[in-house]
């Protein structure tokens, strides 16, 4: 193989080397867009990849649970030819006798190259990074952000619409405490020609810093509905729902009320563009009917697999490949 064939360099993402990823904005959208050509090569062709990370250790240090977002980062590592370590429960590790995260992250930062960690707190991730001598990557903190589900929210959006810009993206469910939501409206809100609908119970809404920090500052229109989601279903290109999360709720009373404000069925898909495209960060409850996985519109699951893909592209240009 010839030096610098696979490297995250020729793709104009090696100034992501050494950096850390807390929010999906301290990326530009170049960087972005780099990223997203990476990760198409990789899976275009993996085993060119496969020991591009030789030698390289990625922590993976989740305080909250995790499926999708610690398994597609540990079998990115592998797949790049590193290793792993970490923990899935922070019961197992000192956090449960009391280590700050402070004494946490510069220990872990002396085991590993790099860290991916999952908090419940909002500022965790920024905090590690204060921390840290190797870079973090917020895998989520709280309600706030999660930078990577952004990347492969918009990777998908990219291979299955060919574009982000002029799109009517429509979000649905916890707007307040979805962080993969507030995460995706950052994002968006860089891309031409954009528009948003908000669809969630009327304490769901999204927080008033997304809407006049940024969408207005920005120039984003966007629309909030309270009511059914047939009124608005028609008009969207992407529909991203997400779960009300019984975990950021106070009282349960609360939780049971809101659970299925919305649930997409496919009688709701039969009203939508027979080329919207639905997302979903996944775990999924009760708000998308099984029924609906079978429609050639339902893209969740094509998200989780471009997902391992993405998290490959973004290690192997944080770590800055073996063949950079
Ligand atoms: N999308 C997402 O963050 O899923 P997990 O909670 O399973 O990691």
């Amino acid at each position: 193989m010839e030096r610098g064939t696979f490297g995250a360099e020729r793709f104009g993402v090696g100034s992501l080397k050494g950096r850390h990823f807390i929010e999906p904005l301290n990326f530009s959208v170049e960087e972005m867009e780099g990223l997203f050509t990476l990760a198409g090569k990789i899976e275009e062709n993996p085993a060119i990849y496969r020991d591009a990370c030789k030698g390289r250790v990625l922590a993976t240090l989740f305080f909250e649970p995790s499926t999708r977002t610690r398994l597609s980062f540990e079998s990115a590592m592998l797949r790049l030819g590193g290793g792993c370590l970490g923990f899935a429960d922070p019961g197992s590790s000192s956090a449960s006798k009391g280590e700050s995260l402070a004494d946490t992250i510069r220990t872990v930062a002396s085991y590993a190259d790099a860290i991916v960690m999952r908090n419940p707190k909002e500022g965790a991730a920024l905090l590690a990074s204060r921390y840290s001598v190797v870079p973090v990557i917020n895998a989520g903190d709280g309600g706030h952000h999660h930078p990577t589900q952004t990347l492969t929210d918009l990777l998908t959006i990219l291979r299955l619409r060919g574009d982000v810009k002029n799109l009517r993206v429509g979000f649905c469910g916890d707007l307040k405490f979805g962080r993969t939501v507030h995460s995706l409206v950052k994002a968006l809100s860089r891309y031409e020609g954009v528009s948003l609908y908000f669809i969630s119970p009327g304490e769901l809404t999204v927080p008033k810093y997304l809407k006049t920090g940024v969408l207005a500052k920005n120039n984003i229109p966007y629309t909030e509905i309270g009511g059914s989601l047939d009124t608005v279903i028609g008009d969207i290109d992407v529909l991203y729902m997400t779960r009300v999360q019984r975990e950021r709720f106070f009282n349960e009373e609360d939780y049971i009320r809101l659970k299925d404000s919305y649930i997409l069925t496919p009688e709701k898909m039969a009203l939508a563009k027979k080329d919207m495209i639905v997302l979903h960060p996944l775990p999924r409850v009760n708000e998308i009917d099984m029924e609906v996985d079978s429609d050639p519109r339902a893209a969740y699951f094509k998200q989780t697999k471009y997902g391992m893909y993405m998290r490959m592209a973004l290690l192997l240009s944080i770590l800055g490949g073996n063949n950079a």
